[in-house]
């Protein structure tokens, strides 16, 4: 019995992410596009097919910013650590003390390494071959074990997806129950929790997730729908309808999904003006990653004319060792976490100043907020763009 446990953890221990190549019929979402090219066009559009150093501002400036700060480790290895859950089709899936030797001479380019990082085989980052490619999820490692490192891949050709009896003439099919009934167990494999080069845990999706009825594809991808799967058509000249959802991922970077994503209520009290807002939603908002931030603005109006204008604003910040301010990936702590939390409420109580007689209130999100904007220089006016949630007017 103690032997076998003994091999049990052996086992655990010397487990890692073992690599299996995607063929070249597979690699690219144009692949599928034949057949599937609705569904493809929804994902192009969508914050996974853009999770790569070369597409997402953030990602390549946090990296960057990491490597820089962090002389121990080339800008490479820092790509592959984020490549775990960024783009988990990578071919190399850790480093050495002797590449690290290598690539400080910058005698790197041949190395494995390197190319690895160059592939186009990542270049669409959390692509149909990621998804549709795992076999198993490996829910019996420790829960620091993520992306690449949770999953065994099918081998490459075979779509796992959600139906039973599909057939295709492209590709062989295999139905998994993270697909269909348990797809929560898929989008834990990355959206679960992350930690700092100090190991600092700043993000813990999976245990603030309030499980009740909704499943984080009927939020995500929508409810499921009449459509079909595929457009290739049978013998009989039709295509063959399903239940399908939509592949847009619309999340934190599509306004139209903060309309109302909390609900706001606004309350004259001897403190103040109490601003109470309440989150439906069964994960705390902002979640995820860091420094995403929700921002209250009040105007006071008195006489017809606005008076004053006061913000307060819902963010997460991190300090590094020496207690500077810096971004999730070199935190040391976590000093100010104020996420309304999972179907919870938070109230901000604002000052009312005398004489006011309205209050106009806008509650909307913003990506990044000012303080993790400044520190990597951040330009594209998305990171600071203000989505809208709610906007009240309140009489007094
Ligand atoms: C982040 C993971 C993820 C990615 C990336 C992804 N899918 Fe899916 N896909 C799913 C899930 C989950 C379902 C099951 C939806 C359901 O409940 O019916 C699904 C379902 C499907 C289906 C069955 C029909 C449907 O819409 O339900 C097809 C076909 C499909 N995906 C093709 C693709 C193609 C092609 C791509 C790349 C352009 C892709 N998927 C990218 C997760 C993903
Ligand atoms: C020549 C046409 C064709 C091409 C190209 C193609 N597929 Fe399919 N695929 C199909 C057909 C047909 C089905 C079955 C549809 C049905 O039964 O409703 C299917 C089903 C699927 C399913 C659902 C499987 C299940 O068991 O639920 C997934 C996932 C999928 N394809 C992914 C892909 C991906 C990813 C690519 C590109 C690498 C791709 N397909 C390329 C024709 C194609
Ligand atoms: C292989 C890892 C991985 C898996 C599996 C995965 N995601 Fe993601 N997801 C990511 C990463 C990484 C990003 C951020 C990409 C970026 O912005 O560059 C992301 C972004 C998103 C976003 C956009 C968030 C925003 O703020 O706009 C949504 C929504 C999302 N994922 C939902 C899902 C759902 C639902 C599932 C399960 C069906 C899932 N993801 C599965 C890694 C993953
Ligand atoms: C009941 C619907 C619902 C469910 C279920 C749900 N979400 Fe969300 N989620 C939302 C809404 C609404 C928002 C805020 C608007 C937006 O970003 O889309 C959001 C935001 C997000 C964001 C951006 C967060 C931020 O604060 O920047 C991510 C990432 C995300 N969800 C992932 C997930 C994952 C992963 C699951 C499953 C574990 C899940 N969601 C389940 C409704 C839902
Ligand atoms: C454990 C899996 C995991 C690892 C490893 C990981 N990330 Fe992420 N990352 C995610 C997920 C999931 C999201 C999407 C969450 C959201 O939008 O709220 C994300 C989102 C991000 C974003 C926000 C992108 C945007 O468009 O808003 C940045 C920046 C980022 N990660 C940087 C990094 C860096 C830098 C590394 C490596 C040092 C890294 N990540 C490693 C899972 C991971």
């Amino acid at each position: 019995m103690r032997l076998l446990w003994l091999l049990a953890i052996v086992g655990l221990s010397v487990y890692g992410a073992e690599v299996v190549k995607v063929g070249d019929k597979f690699k690219d979402s144009g692949k599928c596009k034949a057949c599937h090219s609705h569904i493809v066009k929804q994902w192009e559009d969508s914050w996974h097919a853009k999770s790569h150093y070369d597409n997402d501002e953030y990602l390549q400036k946090s990296i960057d910013y990491v490597a820089r700060k962090n002389n121990r480790k080339s800008l490479n290895t820092v790509k592959i650590e984020c490549a775990a859950c960024h783009n988990p089709r990578i071919s190399v899936t850790s480093t050495s003390a002797e590449y690290e030797a290598i690539a400080a001479l910058n005698l790197d380019k041949d190395t494995a390494a390197t190319k690895a990082l160059k592939s186009d085989g990542i270049s669409e980052g959390i692509n149909c071959v990621v998804c549709h490619n795992i076999d198993q999820i490996h829910d019996e490692l420790p829960d620091s074990k993520r992306g690449i490192h949770r999953v065994t891949w099918m081998p490459s050709g075979t779509m796992t997806g959600p139906y039973g009896d599909a057939k295709s003439p492209y590709h062989k099919v295999e139905p998994r129950d993270f697909m269909d009934n348990n797809p929560n167990q898929l989008c834990f494999v990355c959206h679960a929790n992350d930690k700092s080069e100090e190991g600092h845990r700043f993000m813990d999706m999976q245990a603030e997730f309030k499980s009740g009825g909704k499943q984080c594809v009927d939020c995500h991808m929508g409810p499921r729908k009449q459509g079909v799967a595929a457009t290739l058509r049978n013998v009989n000249g039709q295509a063959h309808k399903r239940l399908i959802r939509e592949h847009g991922f619309e999340g934190g970077h599509v306004e139209s999904m903060w309309q109302g994503a909390l609900a706001v209520d606004v309350r004259k009290s001897a403190k103040g003006l109490e601003v109470i807002l309440t989150n439906p939603q069964p994960h705390a908002l902002p979640s995820g990653f860091g420094s995403r931030e929700i921002l209250i603005e009040a105007q006071y109006i008195s006489g017809g004319k606005i008076t004053k204008t006061q913000t307060a604003s819902l963010t997460s910040r991190y300090v590094d060792k020496r207690g500077k301010p810096t971004i999730p990936h070199l935190a040391a702590k976590t000093v100010e976490n104020s996420s309304v939390p999972a179907q919870g409420s938070k109230t901000v109580v604002l000052p009312i100043e005398s004489g006011t007689t309205q209050v106009m209130i806008v509650v909307s999100y913003r990506l990044v907020n000012d303080e993790v904007r400044g520190i990597i220089d951040l330009k594209d006016p998305i990171w600071s763009k203000k989505m809208v949630i709610k906007k009240l007017n309140v009489k007094l």
